[in-house]
C-alpha cells in the first residue's frame, strides 16, 4: 500500500509522523524518530533560550487522552540548529517547530533555523501552557503580524500549527490570514488549551502549573481536530495541504483524518503512551484498512468525506 505524502512539495515516506510535543526533544529522541517508522523528524517547539519547563507533575494519562502543561522544556534554537544537519542522513523530511515569547524571537529563530536547512518549518501560534502567555493563534492581527514578518526569511515550505477553534468564523477569519500571509501548509489542532481534571477521590487537580488547567490531547479530542481539519480543508485546500492532530490511536483514526482532508496526520499523545512502535502499528493499521477498501493509496482518500444529501 502507498502510504506517502506531499506536503508542499516535500514527499514523506509515510503520512503517518509524529507530532511536535512528546519524545522530540533531544538528539537522542531526534534521532530514534530518524530510525522509526514515522514519516518525518519533528522537533519539540523551540524557543530563543533553553527551558526547564514548568514544574511537575506537569503531564497526566488518563483512558480517553492526556492533559500537559509541559510549559515548552526543549533546549533552545541554537542546538536544534545544530542538530538538524546531523539527522539529514535518515533521508525524510525534518519539520523545525517554532515557538517564540514574542514577535522578535519567531523572526529570530525562523530566519537563524531556516539556514541550517530543515525541509519544513512550522511556526507553532498555539502552546496554551505559558503562563502569562495567550495563544497567539487566537489573535488575528498578531498572528499576522508574526506571519508575515517571518515569511520572507524562511526559505522551505512554512507551516503554521493552530489552537482549535469552535465557531466557522474564527476559521474563515484565519484561513484569512495564512493566504494573506502566503503560508504553504497548516498543522491542525493543537491541545484543547486551558481544560481541567479534578481527581474526585483526592478533591485535587491532577498537574501542578496554572492550578491545574492543561492542554487537552488524545482520543477525546478527535472530533474537535475532524472538524477543524475538514473546516480548513474547504476553506483552503486548493492552496495549502493539512497535517491533521487529535486523537489519532488507530489506523481509523487515520483514515477519518484522511476523509477529512489532511494530507498527513501527526500522533502526540498516543506516542507519548506507546512508544516507537506506534508509527508502525499504525501504518499496518491503515494500509489494511486501505486495502480493505479498494484504495490504492493514502493520497486517494484526502478529503473524500461524503456528506448527505439535503
Ligand atoms: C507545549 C504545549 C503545546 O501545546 C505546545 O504547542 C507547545 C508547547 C508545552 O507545554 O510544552
Amino acid at each position: 500500500m502507498r502510504l506517502a505524502a506531499e506536503i508542499a512539495g516535500v514527499t514523506f515516506p509515510s503520512c503517518i509522523i509524529n507530532a511536535s510535543g512528546p519524545l522530540c526533544t533531544t538528539f537522542e529522541e531526534l534521532k530514534a524518530l530518524g530510525h522509526s517508522a514515522s514519516g518525518a523528524i519533528v522537533t519539540k517547539s523551540m524557543t530563543k533560550e533553553a527551558r526547564a519547563g514548568n514544574p511537575e507533575p506537569r503531564y497526566y494519562e488518563f483512558p480517553q487522552g492526556s492533559l500537559n502543561s509541559m510549559g515548552l522544556p526543549n533546549l533552545g534554537y541554537q542546538k536544534y540548529a545544530e542538530f538538524i544537519p546531523r539527522l539529514k542522513e535518515f533521508g525524510k523530511p525534518i519539520i523545525a517547530s517554532v515557538a517564540g515569547m514574542n514577535g522578535h524571537e519567531y523572526e529570530e529563530i525562523a530566519g537563524y533555523i531556516s539556514s541550517k536547512g530543515p525541509d519544513l518549518i512550522e511556526i507553532n501560534l498555539s502552546c496554551p501552557n505559558i503562563i502569562g502567555k495567550p495563544q497567539l493563534g487566537y489573535d488575528w492581527e498578531a498572528s499576522e503580524a508574526v506571519l508575515k514578518t517571518v515569511r520572507p526569511l524562511v526559505s522551505q515550505p512554512l507551516g503554521v500549527k493552530l489552537p482549535p477553534y469552535f465557531d466557522p468564523i474564527h476559521q474563515e477569519v484565519m484561513a484569512g490570514v495564512l493566504k494573506r500571509a502566503r503560508i504553504d501548509f497548516v498543522v491542525v489542532i493543537n491541545s484543547v488549551g486551558n481544560a481541567l481534571i479534578i481527581d474526585p477521590d483526592t478533591e485535587q487537580v491532577v498537574i501542578r502549573p496554572k492550578d491545574g488547567f492543561g492542554g487537552l490531547g488524545g482520543a477525546c479530542i478527535k472530533p474537535v481536530a475532524l472538524a477543524n481539519v475538514r473546516a480548513f480543508y474547504q476553506l483552503l485546500s486548493e492552496e495549502m495541504p493539512i497535517i491533521g492532530v487529535g486523537g489519532i490511536v488507530s489506523g481509523v483514526d487515520a483514515f477519518e483524518h484522511l476523509l477529512a482532508g489532511a494530507s498527513a496526520v501527526a500522533v502526540g499523545t498516543a506516542f507519548a503512551k506507546e512508544g516507537l512502535g506506534i508509527f508502525q502499528r499504525l501504518g499496518e493499521e491503515l494500509g489494511q484498512l486501505l486495502k480493505q477498501k479498494g484504495y490504492s493509496s493514502a493520497q486517494g482518500v484526502i478529503g473524500k468525506l461524503r456528506v448527505m444529501d439535503d
